[in-house]
């Protein structure tokens, strides 16, 4: 048994003071620290320094570890000429990042508290660093294929890799999951056999949804700069599927959607009607150019994710929240901060059906110290300044093991 004390512990409802946590893998008792000692006299005690918040791990629901090389190859700014830039140098950057650069991505985020990650994997290459984290891993195999020719072989090996991750389950923290690349990619035959294959095996499922302009023109008119896409390397002047038709595809089973900035308030209604939830990433949609996630309105649960290093700087928690602080510059500051740190912790673990994301027994010992500078003022401003001042935590917890 261990015992963990910091001045403040955070649960979804706020802040609370003078408490202490007992846990082994997962968590046993929250109390003060007086009776938990008498009442574990062998725990071996873990003080935290003085105006440390005691927060449950923090759980990135979507990262694609496999662009991790990508510094100065693709090209920001706007969706289209990014993507175009991902066709171009997507092999050199796959080839360049090794096992040795994704491990170093998953300890980047261990240090900014990340204690669970959604990988979304295309080719399976990063299993075996997700098995080595130190992390527990949403393993979410992707697939993609919008051409109906060759959707059976690629199906195939996306069933290959969906197995691979499933046998790993039990000696690793490894969850199994499907993702789904987007609307515009992915045949809706086999679509919908691997929306079924999630739902009879209850993995965890995500999917891209409408994360630019340039995706809603194609699906809705087949038209704009995803015409001359599909052309150049499809000879197809098509699109697959449209946005009901895909969204409806989703129905029965509750399903996080990366991004959907483009989506408009009937498709955000009907997302919320069907018990979905959003992953936002702020940064990700900023560099591409693609615009403004509406959180204010949102009537169904969002996280906050860092996406890849394909669209992003770094791969830290921390940095994302300051990024969605100044992003939502209208929504009052201390409220924002608030949300962010319940869409990182609680909701993440709900969506993605894990038992971790809040301090409180029965739940997995999974956990982040962030050591304020000074003494918090006012209570009510603790989610805001440890937004603000955190670059890394100062311990982190993983199934009750420290890191
Ligand atoms: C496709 O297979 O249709 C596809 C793959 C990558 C980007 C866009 C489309
Ligand atoms: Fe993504």
């Amino acid at each position: 048994m261990k015992i963990i004390y910091a001045d403040f512990i955070y649960t979804p409802k706020g802040f609370i003071a003078n408490q202490a946590v007992a846990f082994t893998d997962t968590i046993q008792e929250v109390g003060t620290l007086e009776v938990l000692e008498t009442k574990y006299p062998d725990a071996n005690i873990i003080k935290t320094e003085p105006n440390s918040v005691l927060f449950p791990g923090f759980i990135n629901t979507h990262v694609h570890l496999e662009f991790s090389a990508n510094k100065t190859s693709l090209k920001y700014g706007s969706f289209m000429p990014w993507l175009d830039s991902v066709i171009e140098h997507r092999e050199d950057l796959v080839g360049s990042c090794d096992n040795a650069m994704m491990m170093g991505e998953c300890e980047a985020m261990l240090r900014s508290g990340i204690t669970t990650f959604g990988a979304i994997s295309s080719f399976g290459n990063e299993l075996e660093v997700c098995e080595k984290a130190p992390q527990r891993v949403v393993f979410f195999n992707e697939l993609i294929g919008s051409n109906a020719q060759y959707a059976d072989m690629l199906y195939g090996d996306f069933m290959e890799r969906v197995k691979a991750s499933m046998s790993c389950e039990k000696s690793s923290y490894i969850t199994p999951a499907i993702a789904i690349h987007s609307p515009y990619s992915v045949h809706p035959i086999i679509l919908q056999k691997a929306v079924n294959v999630a739902k009879e095996h209850k993995l965890p499922l995500c999917a891209h949804f409408l994360e630019s302009q340039a995706e809603r023109e194609w699906l809705e008119h087949g038209e704009g700069e995803l015409k001359g896409f599909f052309k150049k390397y499809f000879n197809t002047e098509t699109p697959v599927t449209n946005i009901q038709e895909f969204m409806y595809a989703f129905d029965t089973y509750p399903t996080h959607f990366t991004h959907c900035v483009q989506a408009n308030q009937v498709e955000l209604d009907y997302l919320a009607q069907k018990g979905h939830s959003i992953a936002h990433c702020p940064r990700s949609n900023r560099y591409l150019g693609v615009g403004r996630l509406p959180i204010e309105n949102l009537k169904l649960p969002f996280t906050v994710a860092t996406d890849g290093l394909s669209s992003n700087d770094s791969l830290s928690i921390f940095d994302e929240m300051r990024a969605a602080i100044l992003l939502h510059n209208d929504i009052p500051i201390q409220e924002l901060a608030t949300s962010l740190l319940k869409s990182v912790t609680s909701d993440a673990a709900d969506i993605l059906g894990l038992n971790n994301g809040r301090i409180e027994i029965g739940k997995l010992a999974d956990f982040a110290v962030v050591t304020l500078r000074e003494a918090p003022k006012r209570e009510e401003e603790i989610a805001l300044w440890a937004v603000l001042h955190t670059k890394e935590v100062s311990k982190v917890f993983v199934g009750g093991e420290h890191f």
